[in-house]
């Protein structure tokens, strides 16, 4: 009798990360537990203000998509009752800070109660491994040294608090159920398909509208940044060797304070060094953040591969291709930014 496929359910699979994951796995051929058979991943997605189908767009019929809130019950579970997933990679979430401080409400709805109906119907219908991305940010800053996967968890935003409450909850299944689930915390993502609300992108599309690149306080924050590829390929890796109930960080071993990155980032884009203002900190804004990932390169064999001056080039490049793309969201991001 032929073994029945193993399948795959993505949540926010149209947004930057979700995106950049579905791509690697349908290229990889899919092969869950050494199964050599193609599996067709089933990407859900509410498609709010940062999804966009567009990034999906090369990949035609080789996923099934559904337009769905994870937050709708109902819906979830008739769509876990109709495809059965074995594994479920969860991205989708509220993800942007500056919006979490104007409003805190979609966050908790979202990433919290959504991440809860996602974890009930998941345990329901036996899902085999189901992996939650988290965070760095749930950790909090910290001023010299790294986090490990047990230090403690003090987030300082609406948006950290969020995701670490949804951090905490897969945890509790993980203890009460023996819920078999797998946390995954990255650092800072950039690359191609971010939205333009985040600092490369929006500093990108301003040098592009022909403005500068605000700077929050004096530049001084540090962020470990990791291109979007190589986190996805790490997502995939611990999807095939992780173990259920353990944490695994995912850090891009870049770290860099955020002048130097727009400078850097000027540089890149062949612009004058100059254009770029300061502009008043974000509130409760966290000094640092920065990952030990030597359990992930231990257990699972994953290190980054891209440099933060070889990941602008990339993102540069892929920018000034899709400007139309970057240029389509500006209303949007100057509503944001009260421009
Ligand atoms: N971007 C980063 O630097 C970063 C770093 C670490 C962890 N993360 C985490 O990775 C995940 C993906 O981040 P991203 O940057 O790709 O975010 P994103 O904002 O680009 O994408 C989020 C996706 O989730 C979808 N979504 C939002 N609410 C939904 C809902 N209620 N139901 C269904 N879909 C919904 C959106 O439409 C979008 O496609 C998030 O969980 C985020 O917290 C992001």
């Amino acid at each position: 009798m032929r073994k029945r496929i193993p399948k795959i359910l993505i949540t926010g699979g149209a947004g930057f990360i979700g995106s950049a994951f579905v791509r690697l796995f349908i290229r990889d051929g899919s092969m869950l537990n050494g199964h050599k058979n193609r599996t067709v991943p089933i990407v859900i997605d509410k498609l709010t203000y940062a999804g966009d189908l567009k990034r999906l767009k090369e990949l035609k019929e080789s996923f099934k998509f559904y337009k769905t809130d994870i937050c709708d019950k109902n819906k979830i579970r008739s769509i876990f009752s109709q495809e059965k997933p074995d594994s479920v990679v969860h991205f989708a979430a509220e993800s942007h800070v500056d919006r979490s401080i104007n409003d805190a409400a979609p966050f908790i709805e979202t990433n919290v109660k959504g991440t809860q109906v996602l974890l009930d119907a998941s345990r329901k219908h036996g899902v085999s491994k189901f992996i939650f991305i988290s965070t760095d940010e749930v950790y909090g800053e910290i001023a010299n040294g790294k986090f490990t996967e047990n230090s403690p968890i003090k987030p300082n935003s609406p948006y950290a608090a969020s995701k670490a409450a949804a951090d905490l909850l897969v945890q509790a299944y993980i203890r009460t159920y023996k819920f078999p689930a797998i946390i995954i915390r990255p650092s800072n993502n950039y690359g191609p398909w971010q939205y333009p609300e985040k600092l490369i992108p929006l500093a990108i599309l301003r040098i592009l509208e022909g403005g500068k690149i605000p700077v929050y306080g004096k530049g001084l924050n540090v962020r470990e940044w990791l291109y979007v590829d190589d986190c996805a390929r790490g997502i995939l890796a611990i999807l095939k060797k992780g173990k259920a109930g353990e944490v695994y960080n995912l850090g891009g071993a870049c770290e860099s304070r955020n002048i130097d990155t727009v400078k850097l980032l000027l540089k890149t884009l062949g612009a004058n060094p100059g254009r770029f203002a300061f502009v008043s900190d974000r509130l409760g804004h966290d000094i640092r953040y920065s990952l030990n990932s030597a359990k992930t390169a231990g257990e699972i064999g994953w290190k980054p591969d891209i440099s933060l001056a070889q990941g602008l080039k990339l993102t540069v490049a892929w920018s000034l291709e899709h400007q139309t793309w970057l240029k389509s969201k500006l209303k949007d991001i100057n509503k944001l930014y009260n421009k």
